[in-house]
């Protein structure tokens, strides 16, 4: 399993829920070498013998292996060129293999809100209005897009053909 863009390792206790000790293997990618020593700092804090921590640029991916599995969390909407991340994110993946994004969405229902907070999000490098799900469903055979709170957030999990 592969977090792209995974900052000080926040969602890898709950990732590790899900993957077997003993065989299951985590790789999180950041390029920022300082988010990625805290990670480290976590990961050996935690003890996690199967967690990988690598340094690269999302939209340049180049690993010598193929995941199971390719997670998205709150950094995609964060990359500038994110179409050439998901293209190497699918790249990566092995057939049968499965892509999940979780990130902000448009939000749609939060009327006068909505700009207020598209607006404060970009100030921290955060596009949302980008067709984020039309190119998941373009890239991905099968990809269920869903939006929750109103759009405050969506997730995709999009499924690579054998
Ligand atoms: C908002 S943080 C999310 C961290 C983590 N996934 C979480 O949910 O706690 C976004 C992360 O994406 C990383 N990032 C942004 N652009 C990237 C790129 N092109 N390649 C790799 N990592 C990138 C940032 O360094 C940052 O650590």
């Amino acid at each position: 399993m592969l977090e792209i863009g995974c900052g000080t390792g926040l969602n890898f206790r709950y990732i590790l829920e899900y993957l077997d000790p003993a065989a299951g293997q985590l790789t999180g990618l950041d390029f920022s070498a300082d988010m990625l020593k805290r990670a480290r700092k976590r990961v050996v804090a935690r003890g996690w013998s199967n967690v990988e921590l690598v340094q690269g640029d999302a939209t340049a991916l180049e690993l010598d292996r193929q995941f199971d599995a390719v997670f998205f969390g709150y950094s995609l909407t964060m990359i500038p060129d994110w179409m050439a991340a998901l293209r190497r994110a699918q790249a990566h993946l092995r057939p049968g293999g499965t892509l999940v994004v979780l990130d902000f969405g448009r939000f749609h229902g939060w009327g006068p809100l909505a700009p207020l907070w598209r607006g404060w999000l970009r100030v921290n490098h955060v596009e949302t209005l980008r067709p984020y799900a039309d190119e998941l469903r373009r890239l991905f055979d099968r990809c269920a897009v869903r939006y929750w709170l109103g759009g405050y957030n969506f997730t995709a999990v999009g499924h690579k053909g054998p």
